[in-house]
């Protein structure tokens, strides 16, 4: 995760439906133009918390991997969802060099899967999602600002994003606080 992220927030979720119920909250008060980075390993649950920004959003269709493909928007939502994956080694160039960085700023809520392989392509400020298995169904979610505290190009700003961080309600099965040695709750 960057050094200058801010506004951070860590919880758990205990079930997948307990992270997607989270990202359904964020997904409900998100602005045109965030960019949800997110980053964990394999299985993580990144497509989870993608998924459920997809039903904040009001979007019926079911989000699906993106893997094999470079980006998939979905329409029909209070704000199109423009989801992307960088896990193939050597996309980089194809996501967003060519044109495809248009979709970041595209009036929509850009989420882009393996984050942390294509930051450097990534407009700031946005939103990191950093997903770290506590156990078999339970995850540490954190949350944070990237870049733009002071001042925003486009889009909201960072101390705006933060502010969406700190008030967002927490769902059922999703707790304060996490870290792999204490999964924050008893
Ligand atoms: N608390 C939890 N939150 C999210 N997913 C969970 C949780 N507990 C168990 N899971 C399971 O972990 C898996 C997460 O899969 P998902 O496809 O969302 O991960 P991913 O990070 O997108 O993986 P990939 O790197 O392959 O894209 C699912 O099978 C889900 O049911
Ligand atoms: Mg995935």
């Amino acid at each position: 995760m960057a050094a200058d992220d801010t506004g951070a927030r860590v919880l758990a979720s205990d079930s997948p439906e307990a992270t997607l119920a989270l990202a359904e909250a964020l997904g409900r008060v998100l602005p045109a133009d965030s960019v949800v980075a997110l980053t964990g390993e394999l299985g993580a649950g990144k497509t989870c918390f993608v998924r459920g920004l997809a039903r904040g959003l009001g979007i019926a269709e079911v989000v699906a991997s993106p893997t094999y493909t470079l980006m998939q928007s979905y329409a029909g939502g209070r704000l199109p969802l423009y989801h992307f994956d960088a896990w193939m080694e050597g996309r980089e160039k194809a996501l967003f060099a060519d044109g495809g960085d248009e979709w970041l700023r595209a009036g929509g809520v850009a989420a882009v899967e393996w984050a942390d392989r294509v930051a450097e392509w990534l407009p700031e400020p946005r939103l990191a999602v950093v997903l770290e298995h506590l156990g078999p169904d339970s995850r540490a979610v954190r949350l944070s600002v990237v870049g733009g505290a002071v001042q925003a190009v486009g889009g909201a700003s960072g101390a705006v994003l933060a502010g969406l961080i700190g008030s967002l309600p927490l769902p059922p099965g999703v707790s304060e606080g996490a870290s792999p040695g204490n999964p924050g709750r008893p």
